[in-house]
C-alpha cells in the first residue's frame, strides 16, 4: 500500500459517508457518532502501532483497517434504524460486503486486501477464531483495542448527555434502570466477558462494557485506558452499591497489573 492508497480511501469514506446524510435530525446524529468513531479508531489503531513498532507499510494497513471497521453502520442504519446487530444484520459482515462490492480497495494487492476485508469481519466476533496466520491475528487484535478504547468514549460521552441530545441508536434500547443482573458481577470477579445475550438493563450494558478489559491486548491499550481513567469514569455512572464497588475494584487490579506487567 502506497500513502495515496491510503489517502484515496479517507476521501472514498468522506464520500461513503456523505452519501448517507440525511435530513432528520435523529439520523444524522447517529451517522455523525459513528463518522467520530471512526477518526478516534483510527487515531487509537496508530498509537497502538507505532508503540509495537510496526513500519509505515503495516501501520498504513493497519490504519486502512480502522477506516473501514464499521462501514457496514452506515447500510445498518440506513436499512434498520438501529446499531443492535441481533435485531438486524452483522454489521462487521455487512462492511466487508460494501467493500468487496464497491471495489473500494481495488488498487491493492490481492493479499492487502484480503487481510484488510478479514480484520474487518473479525473486529466483532466474541472470540477470535483459532490458527488465524500471525499477521492478521496482530490486525485483528490492533483493531478490536482500538475499537472498544473508542467505544468506551462514545458511551461515557452518551451516558453524560441530556435524553435529549443523545443518539438514539447508542443505548441500545435497554431500560436504564439502576437494576442489574448478579453473574454479571460474577464474570467481572472472574475476569470474563459478558453475553451480549444476558443483558436486560442498561446498568448491564455498562458493567459488560467494563469486562471488556480482559479483551485487551497490547500494553499500549492498558496505558490509554488508566490515562483516560475510564474505570473511575464508568464507576461513576454505576448504582453506588457495595458489590459494584467490589467488582470494579477487581477491575481496576486487573488494570494495574497490566500495567506493572506490561
Ligand atoms: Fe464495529
Amino acid at each position: 500500500m502506497k500513502r495515496d492508497d491510503l489517502n484515496a480511501f479517507k476521501t472514498w469514506f468522506s464520500m461513503y459517508c456523505a452519501s448517507f446524510s440525511s435530513d432528520l435530525e435523529e439520523d444524522q446524529k447517529n451517522f455523525d457518532v459513528k463518522r467520530k468513531h471512526t477518526d478516534d479508531v483510527c487515531s487509537n489503531m496508530l498509537v497502538i502501532a507505532q508503540d509495537l513498532e510496526l513500519d509505515d507499510q503495516r501501520a498504513m494497513i493497519a490504519e486502512a483497517i480502522a477506516l473501514f471497521h464499521d462501514i457496514g453502520r452506515f447500510p445498518q442504519y440506513q436499512q434498520y434504524k438501529t446499531f443492535q446487530d441481533s435485531i438486524s444484520v452483522n454489521h462487521a459482515a455487512l462492511g466487508a460486503k460494501v467493500l468487496i462490492e464497491t471495489a473500494a480497495l481495488g488498487n491493492l494487492p490481492k493479499e492487502e486486501q484480503d487481510l484488510i476485508v478479514r480484520a474487518v469481519t473479525l473486529h466483532n466476533v466474541l472470540a477470535i477464531p483459532k490458527e488465524l496466520d500471525r499477521n492478521l491475528l496482530q490486525y485483528v487484535k490492533m483493531i478490536r483495542d482500538a475499537d472498544k478504547l473508542d467505544i468506551w468514549r462514545v458511551f461515557l460521552e452518551y451516558y453524560a448527555q441530556p435524553k435529549a441530545d443523545q443518539a438514539t441508536a447508542v443505548g441500545l434500547g435497554l431500560p436504564d434502570i439502576p437494576e442489574y443482573s448478579p453473574e454479571i458481577l460474577t464474570n467481572l470477579h472472574q475476569r470474563k466477558l459478558v453475553l451480549l445475550s444476558s443483558l436486560k438493563t442498561l446498568t448491564d450494558f455498562k458493567l459488560l462494557q467494563l469486562a471488556w478489559i480482559f479483551d485487551l491486548n497490547f500494553p499500549a491499550s492498558f496505558r490509554i485506558v488508566a490515562q483516560r481513567s475510564y474505570i473511575d469514569r464508568f464507576a461513576l455512572t454505576l448504582p453506588k452499591t457495595d458489590d459494584i464497588a467490589d467488582a470494579v475494584d477487581a477491575v481496576r487490579e486487573y488494570l494495574n497489573e497490566k500495567l506493572k506487567n506490561g
